[in-house]
Order: structure tokens, then C-alpha cells, then sequence
């Protein structure tokens, strides 16, 4: 059962769009204090209004994830204005050109999709283990993708980054388990969200297609399950990557 004691911090990255969005405003409505992030500051202070008008508790900040020398003062600030941070999660991820093929891929491209990613992934976790560490509590969730399980063709960057993604969660899932920090991901499948309508329909055919479901996930489905995620109760599982996505992946 998902609960939340009070009160209880949730850093929620990306928060400006798709899930992130939606999962900053299903966690405020569970009274989770929301800190709202993301490199569109416009759009995560239009989160973070949005769930104060609703009479919830939320902050918006803008950061990049590939920087970590701009990110430090505003974790700093973050983490002193609340004393405690449960949880993080991170929902920043591009696709970079997609539809390609691994021959056609700009290594300039490459490098983008992994520094957000990837680097992005262990930088915004680098920036809040030493806090959670002190305070022997702690869960992030880093969403992967079923790109990075399967390897979607068209989509080599993507692939390559969610695969390491879930790469990196196993291996840090092993370093923090004997402490209270849990480290998974998730996988999703396709969800209709700006980062998807965004993507040739080619793309995107090609991946709705391989869903045994046969349709796209929701942003409710999306949003229940990382907040259970996310929660104290989901407390003997680390290291993993959980599945959203339709049946496409049954491991
Ligand atoms: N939507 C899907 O079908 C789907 C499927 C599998 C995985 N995912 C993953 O879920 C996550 C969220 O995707 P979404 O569909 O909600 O996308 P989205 O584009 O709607 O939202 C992504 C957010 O990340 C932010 N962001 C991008 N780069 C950033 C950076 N350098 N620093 C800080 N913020 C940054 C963007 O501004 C945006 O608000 C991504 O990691 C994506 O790869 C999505």
C-alpha cells in the first residue's frame, strides 16, 4: 500500500513535462512536498503553481542535469530549506535523432543523448547520496526505457544510454543496499507525452506496435507506480528495473 508519512520531500526532475508532470502533481495530491526541477524553468514553475493552486506543497528550480557545478547551489538551497530529502526521481531523458540507422548516427548527437541520459543520471545522484546517506533513508528512481532492455532499431543513442541507465542502477542499487537507500528504474514502454509526439511516426508505429497490448501507456499508469516506487513501502527491492510496458517485456 503507497502511503507517506508527513512530512515527506520528493525532488522530482523534469517536472516541467510528460511524466515527470504528471507524477509531481499525483505525489502532491498524496501530500508529498514537491521540489519541482528542470531545465525549463518556465514550465517547472508552471508545475509547481499548478500544485500550490490545487493546495498542494511544491517548488520550482531550474537546473541542467549534465552540469554539476550550476547544479550544487541549488541543491544546497533545496536541501537546506527542507532538512530532509526522501526521494528523487529523475525523469530528464531525450531521444535525440531518431529513425536512423546506427551507421547515419551523428557522434555529436551521441554525446548529447549520453550526457543527459547517462552522465545526467549519476550527476543528479552524485548531488544527493551524501544527503541520504546521512540521514540513512533514501529511494531514486531513474526512468530507463524498454529501448534500453530491447534495443529499439531507429534509435541507437536512446538504447545505448537506457541500457547503461539500467546498468548503472544495478550496480548502485549493490553499493547503497545494506543502507536505507533503494536505487531503481523503470521502463516504460510508449506513453503519449511531449517527448514522443515529438518523434517521426515512423518511430513511433514501430514501437507502438511491439506493445502486445496494443495500445500506449498512461500517465496515471506511469504516475502510480513511480509513487509507489518512491514511497517508504516499497522497501525490499533495489537495483531494479520495473516494467511498464504493456507485456512487450516479461523480465
Ligand atoms: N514517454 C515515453 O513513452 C517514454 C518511454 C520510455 C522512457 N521514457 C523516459 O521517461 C522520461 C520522461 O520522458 P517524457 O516522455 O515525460 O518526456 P518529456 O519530454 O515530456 O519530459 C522530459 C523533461 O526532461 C527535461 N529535460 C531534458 N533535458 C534536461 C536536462 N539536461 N536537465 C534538466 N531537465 C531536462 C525536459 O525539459 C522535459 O521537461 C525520459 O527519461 C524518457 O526517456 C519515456
Amino acid at each position: 500500500m503507497t502511503g507517506f508519512p508527513s512530512p515527506y520531500t520528493v525532488a522530482v526532475i523534469g517536472a516541467a513535462s510528460g511524466i515527470g508532470k504528471a507524477t509531481a502533481q499525483l505525489l502532491a495530491q498524496q501530500g508529498v512536498d514537491v521540489v519541482c526541477m528542470d531545465r525549463d524553468a518556465a514550465g517547472t514553475e508552471a508545475t509547481a503553481a499548478a500544485i500550490r493552486a490545487a493546495g498542494g506543497e511544491a517548488s520550482a528550480h531550474q537546473i541542467d542535469v549534465t552540469d554539476a557545478a550550476a547544479q550544487a547551489p541549488v541543491w544546497q538551497a533545496v536541501l537546506a530549506s527542507r532538512g530532509q530529502l526522501h526521494a528523487l526521481l529523475n525523469c530528464a531523458g531525450i531521444t535525440g535523432k531518431t529513425n536512423l540507422k546506427a551507421h547515419q548516427v551523428d557522434p555529436a548527437n551521441f554525446v548529447e543523448v549520453f550526457q543527459i541520459n547517462l552522465l545526467g543520471a549519476l550527476l543528479v545522484s552524485q548531488a544527493v547520496l551524501p544527503h541520504m546517506l546521512a540521514h540513512n533513508y533514501g529511494r531514486i528512481l531513474h526512468i530507463a526505457s524498454i529501448a534500453g532492455k530491447e534495443g529499439n532499431a531507429g534509435m541507437t543513442a536512446y538504447s545505448a544510454t537506457k541500457a547503461g541507465l539500467i546498468g548503472m542502477v544495478k550496480s548502485m542499487g549493490k553499493d547503497y543496499a545494506e543502507t536505507g537507500i533503494t536505487v531503481n528504474a523503470l521502463a516504460p514502454a510508449v506513453i503519449r507525452t511531449p517527448m514522443v509526439d515529438a518523434m517521426p511516426e515512423a518511430q513511433v508505429t514501430y514501437m507502438t506496435d511491439k506493445i502486445p497490448m496494443k495500445r500506449c501507456g498512461e500517465l496515471s499508469e506511469a504516475a502510480d507506480l513511480i509513487s509507489w516506487i518512491v514511497s517508504p513501502s516499497c522497501s525490499f527491492t533495489t537495483g531494479f528495473t520495473f516494467d511498464l510496458s504493456g507485456g512487450r517485456a516479461t523480465y
